[in-house]
């Protein structure tokens, strides 16, 4: 059984990788640049191929019978407009199995995917805990995390986690047509996430809330564009409570608890180190 992961250059898919070498599959890795340094492990086949441009997706479907599919690409979360070409070609190629790493949005791809005739999952993480990497420069150097939008609590996934959950349906099977949402344990504030990097690097870290001027300006200074800036504060203020309900999907899927955020930052504590 030959699995293809797609994004598997990436922070997740790179975990979904490792996970089904340790299934013992076969895995077919796609990437936009296969000429490049994709720091996959050696009896990875990597295959090039954009997931806009399906054309270009024939030879890595080639053999294939599961497939880790990104149903979302950029930072937008938009769904892929390519899902009925896509579908069209893995059933073509006796893709018996998909995992869609998309979110609920009843679109096109999702009705490519349903009236596919393979067997699908799809899951989606709310919050991946890596994002809060993005605060390590700043906690590096001052130790502080300056944000906006303190109150929003969301139930992070380690990263981990979902590429466990996902190895484990594309591998074994179950859960065929859900929706899965992979949280963490609990959901914690900005401020929280701060303590738990704090305690688990023995530093003293502050956390401190903006005004959506003052986020502008600081985001601004530091080079973000006015369209990123103009997304991230949209998304915050309209962030919806779901965002902070806590699923069973990992203990469903794996049979054991999800991992902490406070797990996570230990992990992860020397990239927070001064
Ligand atoms: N971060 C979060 O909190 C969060 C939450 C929910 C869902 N997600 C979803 O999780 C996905 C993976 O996250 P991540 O942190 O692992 O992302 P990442 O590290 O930024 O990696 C992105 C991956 O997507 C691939 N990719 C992008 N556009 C592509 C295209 N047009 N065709 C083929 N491959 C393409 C890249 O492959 P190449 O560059 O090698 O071509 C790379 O492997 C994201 O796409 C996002 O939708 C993230």
């Amino acid at each position: 059984m030959t699995v293809l992961v797609t994004g598997a250059t990436g922070t997740l898919g790179r975990r979904v990788v490792d996970r089904l070498r340790r299934e013992g599959r076969t895995v077919r890795a796609l990437t936009r640049t296969p000429g490049g340094r994709t720091g996959l492990p050696g009896d990875v086949e990597v295959v090039g191929g954009d997931l806009t441009e399906p054309r270009t997706l024939t030879a890595a479907l080639d053999g294939v019978s599961a497939v880790h599919l990104l149903g979302a690409t950029g930072h937008d979360h938009a769904p892929l407009r390519t899902g009925p070409e896509i579908m069209a070609m893995a059933t073509a190629a006796g893709v018996r199995r998909l995992t869609v790493l998309a979110p609920d949005e009843g679109g096109e791809l999702e009705h490519a995917v349903r009236a596919g005739g393979v067997e699908w999952t799809f899951d989606w993480p709310i919050d991946l805990m890596p994002n809060a990497l993005g605060w390590a420069d700043a906690i590096r150097a001052t130790a502080e995390v300056r944000e906006p939008y303190a109150a929003r609590r969301t139930a992070s996934a380690d990263e981990a986690d979902v590429a466990e959950v996902i190895a484990a349906l594309l591998a074994r099977g179950g859960h065929a047509g859900r929706r899965l949402v992979v949280t963490g344990p609990e959901a914690l504030s900005p401020a929280d996430k701060v303590a738990a990097l704090a305690a688990a690097t023995g530093r003293e870290l502050r956390f401190t809330e903006l005004t959506d001027d003052q986020a502008r300006r600081q985001w601004r200074a530091e080079g973000l564009p006015e369209e990123g800036i103009a997304f991230m504060l949209h998304m915050w203020a309209t962030v919806p409570a779901s965002v902070a309900e806590v699923t069973t999907t990992v203990e469903d899927v794996l049979g054991r608890p999800p991992r902490s955020f406070a797990r996570w930052a230990s992990d992860h504590a020397d990239a927070f180190r001064a």
